[in-house]
């Protein structure tokens, strides 16, 4: 039985393929790890999988909602964990993840577009808690820029829309762009700050999921 991470956000750009990558290339540092790539043919998770040719980290592709949940069946019984790229815009994709799924991250920016986004994708979740009962959902804010005005955007965002956030953050980082072009993860990379800031949230996500 493997723990499933879905990676989500209706909204184009929020950072899902950055985090998906990163989050599986440290996972399978430990743990026999898994990655689906449902956002063909976009496929921007399988393209730095492919530079990276790590043999700890089991990558495969979906093509539909169909494709995706016998993907994630597979990979159940090979993994220890899965991390999901999903696609934006997807309401199909996501509720055809949400039964499988231990935790969704929600990645979103400072900017009023992500919010409204999220909206949606918090009431397919809420909606899917109904049936599911080890689902959890937890919003990251992504690409922050340290500013007196994103502080006070940032505060009771979470709060409004009913969603429970994790207490690291990710900065915009030049770090994260170039580590995804070459096929590494932004902690084997030579910007400390991001190193620690996605250990630190890495740590959160195993600390959401008890992963050991
Ligand atoms: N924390 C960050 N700092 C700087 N750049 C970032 C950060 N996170 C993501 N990016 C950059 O922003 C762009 C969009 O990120 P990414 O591809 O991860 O988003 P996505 O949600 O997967 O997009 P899509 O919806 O198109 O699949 C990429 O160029 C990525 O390198
Ligand atoms: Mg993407």
């Amino acid at each position: 039985m493997a723990k499933f991470i879905s990676v989500a956000q209706l909204k184009g750009g929020a950072g899902k393929s950055t985090i998906a990558t990163n989050l599986a290339g440290c996972l399978a540092r430990e743990f026999r790890t898994g990655l689906i790539d449902a956002d063909m043919p976009q496929g921007t998770s399988m393209r730095w999988a492919a530079l990276r040719e790590d043999p700890r980290l089991t990558v495969v592709t979906a093509e539909s909602a169909a494709d995706l949940a016998r993907e994630a069946e597979a990979l159940d019984d090979l993994c220890d964990v899965v991390v999901i790229d999903l696609p934006p815009r997807s309401l199909k994709f996501l509720r055809e993840i949400m039964p499988f799924t231990d935790l969704v991250i929600m990645p979103l920016t400072a900017s009023a577009p992500d919010v409204w986004a999220t909206e949606q994708l918090v009431e397919v979740v809420r909606e899917a808690k109904k049936t599911s009962k080890r689902l959890k959902a937890r919003l990251v804010w992504n690409r922050l820029r340290a500013s007196k005005a994103s502080d006070a955007f940032l505060a009771g965002t979470g709060e409004a829309l009913r969603a429970k956030e994790l207490s690291s953050h990710l900065a915009s980082r030049t770090a994260y762009v170039e580590a995804m072009g070459r096929g590494l993860t932004v902690t084997e990379w030579s910007d400390a700050k991001a190193r620690a800031e996605f250990e630190t949230f890495l740590g959160e996500v195993r600390e959401q999921l008890r992963l050991g």
